[in-house]
């Protein structure tokens, strides 16, 4: 049974990094415990917005590090992903799931675990959700993407798929400015429970695809951005596919767009990006990633009639900046966490 803490801080130390750590303390921490609506309520949309951009940052600086996510396959039931990152004074292990079948038995198609340690005694700090971890930095990190590469004067936002991080990534682009939107998802109910919540509307593909602003986070079985869809001046952020297979944009729509991606080797891989560059259609010398645009070192958007194409395949030190944060607010009392003793 985990019991919640108040605030109490285990007998942490503050070193000079500023980073708390048990370290001076012969006491072995106790490990804060954040589910699904702790780490919700631990971080705002518009905080993990700016914890994104920052890890974005220190990567493409160096100095967080990120060795490749490895799956370890289950046949015929689905995968697991192990995606390790340092950073900030802690590693982060997300262990998580892609389980398409479990639908079928009432249990979600992506669980798992976020481990968070102290990176200068290696001590287990913190055990988070990783499904609102994850929804968190893929909102974030389409915000992110479209305040890089979009036309300043973009505003309306189409979201296909309104499912749980396709919520996320409407919340997040609504927290950055942009708006109204329109949501569609075949399933109408959770279109409109979206639509209602922001204050947007519901519209079909037609109606989302038309938007300033494109948001694709669907489970990647299905084209939904072919490359008579796209407008001049549009920015899209494909965030569904992120496995080998998946694919939401036709490869003459991702032909047809300047193109970015998070991370190259995940993206080419298995992203969006990855059809077109098995075909030989693209490579690398033509995407820019995220964080070289952020800092500077390339080029966004070339003009205002361009059309821009980002692709998220979701990268671990986005876990671990939204993470970092959680963690010190359950430490910290400011939102209801357990404590466990291992
Ligand atoms: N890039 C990333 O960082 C990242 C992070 C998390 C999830 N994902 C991927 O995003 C996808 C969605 O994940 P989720 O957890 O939100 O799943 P979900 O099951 O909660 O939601 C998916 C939604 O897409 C809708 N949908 C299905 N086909 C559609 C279509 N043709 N047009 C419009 N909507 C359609 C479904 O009705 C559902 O509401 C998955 O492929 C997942 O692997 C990517």
């Amino acid at each position: 049974m985990i019991q919640p803490i108040s605030g109490r801080q285990s007998g942490l130390c503050v070193r000079r990094c500023g980073t708390a750590c048990p370290i001076a303390s012969r006491r072995v921490p106790d490990i804060t415990v954040l589910d699904h609506q702790a780490v919700l309520a631990a971080v705002s949309a518009a905080a993990a917005i700016d914890a994104t951009r920052q890890a974005f940052l220190c990567h493409h600086r160096g100095e967080w590090t990120m060795p490749p996510k490895v799956y370890v396959q289950s046949p015929p039931f689905g995968d697991f992903r192990a995606m390790p990152a340092l950073g900030g004074g802690f590693a982060l292990l997300k262990w998580v799931t892609s389980f398409p079948g479990n639908v079928a038995h009432g249990l979600p198609t992506v669980n798992g675990v976020v481990c968070l340690s102290d990176a200068y005694t290696g001590m287990p700090r913190a055990l988070l959700d990783a499904p609102a971890v994850t929804a968190l930095r893929t909102g974030a990190v389409a915000a992110v993407a479209s305040v890089a590469l979009a036309r300043s004067d973009a505003r309306s936002v189409g979201i296909v798929g309104c499912g749980l991080n396709g919520a996320w990534v409407a919340r997040c682009m609504a927290a950055a400015g942009y708006g109204p939107g329109v949501c569609f998802d075949p399933r109408d109910k959770v279109a409109g429970k979206l639509a209602t919540e922001l204050g947007w509307q519901t519209g079909d593909r037609a109606a989302a695809l038309a938007c300033d602003i494109v948001c694709c986070i669907t489970p990647g079985k299905d084209v939904v951005v072919d490359a008579g869809d796209l407008r001049p001046g549009q920015h899209l952020n494909m965030l569904g596919a992120d496995g080998s297979g998946k694919a939401e944009a036709s490869l003459e729509a991702v032909q047809a767009c300047e193109l970015f991606c998070d991370e190259w080797e995940q993206a080419s891989h298995g992203g969006e990006l990855a059809g077109a560059v098995g075909a030989g259609l693209v490579t690398r010398d033509r995407v820019a990633s995220l964080g070289a645009v952020l800092d500077g070192d390339l080029d966004g958007r070339s003009g205002p009639e361009a059309v821009t194409m980002f692709d998220s395949t979701g990268l671990a030190i986005q876990d671990l900046a939204i993470a970092i944060m959680a963690f010190e607010a359950g430490r910290d009392g400011r939102v209801k966490a357990g404590e466990l003793r291992l």
